[in-house]
Formats: C-alpha cells, sequence, structure tokens
C-alpha cells in the first residue's frame, strides 16, 4: 500500500473517535473508562512455543566502555569523540531464547558507570542499577553480567547514572534474542534511530538544559538511523521482511509508518502480538517495534518514515534487488507467544500513579533523611541545585545525586502478585514510562484506541490514563520516565518487596 504524507502528522488522533475522546476526558478515576482495540477476527492467534531442548548456549562477550573517535557528520565531516561498548556504534548482540548471556563491563571511561538490560527480565542483581542493584564499575573495574534469557525479542542496553552524557556520547547496544519465528523470514534490517548533540566542529553540545529538561527534553542537532544521517540498504525483492526498529533517542517521539510495501506490527517491546497492520505507531524514547513488510519487485524502494515532526523523517530507505522470493499473497506466518508470567486481573491489586511536576517534594524528601547521618549534608548540598528538580511522581521527586542514600519506594510489592497501575500524565508533556525487570501488559487508554500488548515502556500523552498489569518480580525495580533528562531530574522512583 503506497500512501502520502498527507495528514498523517494527526494519524493516531485520527484513530480516536469523537465519542471516544469525551469518554475519556469525562471519566473518572475510580471507574475508568478504558479504549482497546478488540482483537481482529482474521488475526492468526500466536503459536505456543516449543519447548527448548537443546542446552542452552553460553555467550561470553567483553564490553568496553571507552572514548572512540567516530565520524558522524559524513565521510568528509570532523570525528567526534563518541563513549561505545566497542569499535563500532552500537554492537548488537544475537542469542537465543534460553541462552546464557555473560556480558563483561570493561569501564575505561573516566566516570562511573554500569549495564542496564532494558526490557530483559533478570534477576534484580543484573539490573546494572548503580547504588541501588549493584556498586557502581568506578574506573579501570570490571563487572560480570550473567543471566539466562527468559524472553524472545528486541531489547537493548544501557549505562543507568548520568544517563543523558553516557547515552548522550553513544553508549548503547541493542541485545536481539531470536527464537519468535515460526518460518523464518527472507531477511532482517535493524534500525536504530538515535539524534546527537553535537557541534559542526563534531564537539558535543550539552545533553541536558533547563529548559529542555523542564519541558519535552533536549532534541539533538542532528538525528540519525544506525549513525547515518540517511541509512539505505538493499533487500531481496518480493520478500517477507523483518524489521526491528528500536528508538534510542534520549527525548524523541516518533509516528512511524511504512510506504511502498505492506507492513504489519509483529512485536511491541519485543513482545510478540497478532499482526496488526501498520497505520502509524506512536513511539516514545526506549520504544521497539517489529514489523514484517512484503518488499517490491527489484528496483522499489520502501521508506521507514517518521511523521511526527513538521517535517517528515526518513529512517530508513530500503531498495529491493535480485530474483523474487515469493510469489503469492503475503500472509506472513505468526510469531510463537512469549511466555511472560499473566497477571491475575480479577485479584490484582490496584495502584495510581500520577506524574507530575515536583512541587513540595523536595520538603517531604528533606523531612525522611536522618539528621545524624553524615551523608544528609551532601545529599542536601545536591538538594540545593533545586532548579533542577523539576518531575515527581506521586508528588515525590527522585533526589538528583541522592542515589547514595536511598529515598523509600514508590510502594512494596509481594513478589508473586498481581498489580494493576493506573498511569496518569499530569503534564503537558508526553513521558514514556518504564519499569524494570517485568513484562507488562497495557490493557488501555483512557484517550486512545491500544491493542493490548505486553511491554516494558509506554508512552502516557498529556491528560492520558494508561492501565497496565504485571506480576511483581523479586527486588527493588526502578520505575521511570525514558526521558532521560526527565528521569534525572525527579520523574523516577522505585519499588522494593513487601
Ligand atoms: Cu532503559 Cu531505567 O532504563
Ligand atoms: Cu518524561
Amino acid at each position: 500500500m503506497l500512501r502520502t504524507g498527507e495528514g498523517k502528522r494527526d494519524g493516531s488522533s485520527a484513530m480516536l473517535t469523537r465519542r471516544a475522546a469525551i469518554v475519556g476526558l469525562g471519566a473518572s478515576l475510580a471507574a475508568p473508562a478504558l479504549l482497546s482495540l478488540p482483537r481482529r477476527p482474521a488475526a492468526k492467534p500466536l503459536l505456543t512455543p516449543p519447548t527448548v531442548s537443546t542446552p542452552p548456549a553460553i555467550h561470553d562477550v567483553t564490553l568496553e566502555a571507552k572514548a572512540r573517535r567516530l565520524k558522524l557528520l559524513g565521510k568528509d565531516g570532523p570525528e567526534s569523540t563518541l563513549w561505545t561498548y566497542g569499535d563500532a556504534l552500537f554492537p548488537i548482540l544475537r542469542l537465543k531464547r534460553g541462552d546464557r548471556l555473560r556480558a563483561t563491563l570493561k569501564n575505561s571511561l573516566t566516570e562511573h558507570t554500569s549495564i542496564h538490560w532494558h526490557g530483559v527480565r533478570v534477576p534484580n542483581d543484573m539490573d546494572g542499577v548503580q547504588y541501588v542493584t549493584q556498586k557502581p564499575v568506578e574506573p579501570g573495574e570490571s563487572f560480570t553480567y550473567d543471566f539466562t534469557l527468559p524472553d524472545t525479542g528486541t531489547f537493548f542496553f544501557h549505562p543507568h547514572c548520568n544517563e543523558t552524557g553516557q547515552v548522550g556520547h553513544g553508549l548503547l547496544g541493542v541485545v536481539i534474542v531470536a527464537g519468535d519465528e515460526s518460518e523464518t523470514f527472507d531477511d532482517e534490517v535493524v534500525i536504530i534511530a538515535k539524534d546527537w548533540r553535537l557541534a559542526e566542529d563534531g564537539s558535543f553540545l550539552p545533553f541536558s538544559t533547563d529548559s529542555g529538561a523542564a519541558r519535552a527534553g533536549t532534541f539533538g542537532t542532528l538525528r540519525t538511523a544506525n549513525g547515518a544521517k540517511s541509512f539505505t540498504r538493499k533487500v531481496p525483492a518480493a520478500a517477507d521482511l523483518r524489521l526491528r526498529l528500536l528508538n534510542l533517542d534520549a527525548t524523541r517521539m516518533m509516528d512511524v509508518g511504512v510506504e511502498g510495501a505492506e507492513a504489519r506490527i509483529i512485536a511491541i517491546d519485543g513482545n510478540p502480538v497478532e499482526a496488526m497492520p501498520l497505520d502509524t505507531w506512536r513511539m516514545g524514547a526506549a520504544s521497539r517495534l517489529d514489523l514484517v513488510l512484503r518488499t517490491p519487485k527489484a528496483g522499489g524502494k520502501v521508506r521507514l518514515r517518521d511523521y511526527f515532526p513538521a517535517e517528515i523523517f526518513d529512517l530508513a530507505e530500503l531498495e529491493a534487488e535480485g530474483p523474487d522470493r515469493r510469489a503469492g499473497p503475503f500472509d506472513p506466518a505468526p510469531l510463537y507467544a512469549s511466555q511472560v508470567p499473566e497477571p491475575d486481573l480479577a485479584r490484582a491489586e490496584a495502584q495510581s500513579f500520577v506524574f507530575g511536576a515536583a512541587s513540595d517534594a523536595i520538603a517531604s524528601f528533606i523531612d525522611t533523611l536522618d539528621p545524624d547521618d553524615p551523608l544528609t549534608k551532601v545529599i542536601l548540598d545536591d538538594l540545593c541545585t533545586a532548579s533542577r528538580t523539576f518531575w515527581a511522581i506521586n508528588k515525590r521527586s527522585w533526589p538528583n545525586d541522592g542515589h547514595r542514600n536511598l529515598p523509600p519506594p514508590l510502594a512494596r510489592l509481594k513478589p508473586g502478585e498481581s498489580y494493576r497501575f493506573t498511569l496518569q500524565n499530569a503534564t503537558p508533556h508526553p513521558h514514556p514510562i518504564h519499569l524494570h525487570g517485568h513484562t507488562f501488559k497495557v490493557l488501555g487508554s483512557s484517550k486512545r484506541k491500544l491493542p493490548v500488548h505486553y511491554a516494558d515502556t509506554v508512552l502516557v500523552l498529556p491528560k492520558e490514563r494508561i492501565e497496565i498489569a504485571f506480576v511483581a518480580a523479586a527486588g527493588k525495580w526502578m520505575f521511570h520516565c525514558h526521558i532521560l533528562e526527565h528521569l534525572e531530574t525527579g520523574m523516577m522512583g522505585y519499588f522494593a518487596n513487601a
């Protein structure tokens, strides 16, 4: 289906019927009116995955976080000093469900770091959050992450302290866990969208600004896909192509669509869904989307586009070549379902979380500090930069630099019990909300028709309420907005066990 960009900017609001909008605005918290899409009768259900019988493979990898000189501004442009996990930008680790990853982070930076495995249901001590689940990995030190991959999908990894700076310099990698395909696709393309805050001489501009942090975030000056200003690739003709798209920008929201090919959504945040035709799909920072599309005949072009900005941005241009791979209608086989624990909605405990501006949060946090603890002074000194705390969850702001002395958890959850959370955005900006260590079920929205699906990050638009449900895992798990400046200026908290 070939489409023009006409009217695309409003693609997702167009999906919202007038009645739906009225229901959404008028509904009270006590009786949430949820909109969700009914299952498409024609959709083929996901398949039950086969049991893994071969012994799991062990993958030993070393990820050296280090400054490296690379060119982002074109072949003739200046070099930039990026921080990367390997000699190339964005390493991709490919494993199979059930495999074991032993990844040694070697810190060759001049500041401490760690690795968080975004979306992967790891044991809590492998979650990579400095001061919460592990000690910081200091310069010159190493730390080995060792865990089994329970779910198939498209995941990523990044540091969890000074995120604007470390991710801003390029510290990102991808984890692809295979095993969800019941029939193999003909080819696969991975697209990593990330902007850079670069000056013309190739040096970095400040990653965070007060004006950005207090609003929708500080945007980059250079948009890239896979580190290129315009990413192109040859693909086989008349083929079923899997496309894995990751929005790894610190800030950006995208409305993604495909022109030049019929496309279906097959996974969200790596979790298989019954194939849905792609119109446009809105992706906040940290979201991933897996598509399958039927490429055109040789010479034909497919564009993966972001319709959100005033000027459409092409994330990729794929050109078909060679003999046709397939004849007949486009009818991709369903994926194997993931095996995420299913929340028991009838018994789930309901809680609600309001994402808002920082208020008297600092004062209430200070009340929790022990005046005899020498760290209190350090934390208070940090908090004197109060202009840098803009955001809060349930009126509580994460202390800017107070990780050494953990604030109390947002809530205590019982491992194995089901919870149903209402996420409510009380600000004029969208917030992509991420829960560590869990894959939650998105039940619906007060504003948009969303399919019921599993995710680890969900975009909550201004004035929107989103309902999620999940089975709590053991440990301390971070819960935050994935606009990196928002989590650094207060919109973060964690859950501990009851
Ligand atoms: Cu990608 Cu704390 O998250
Ligand atoms: Cu946010």
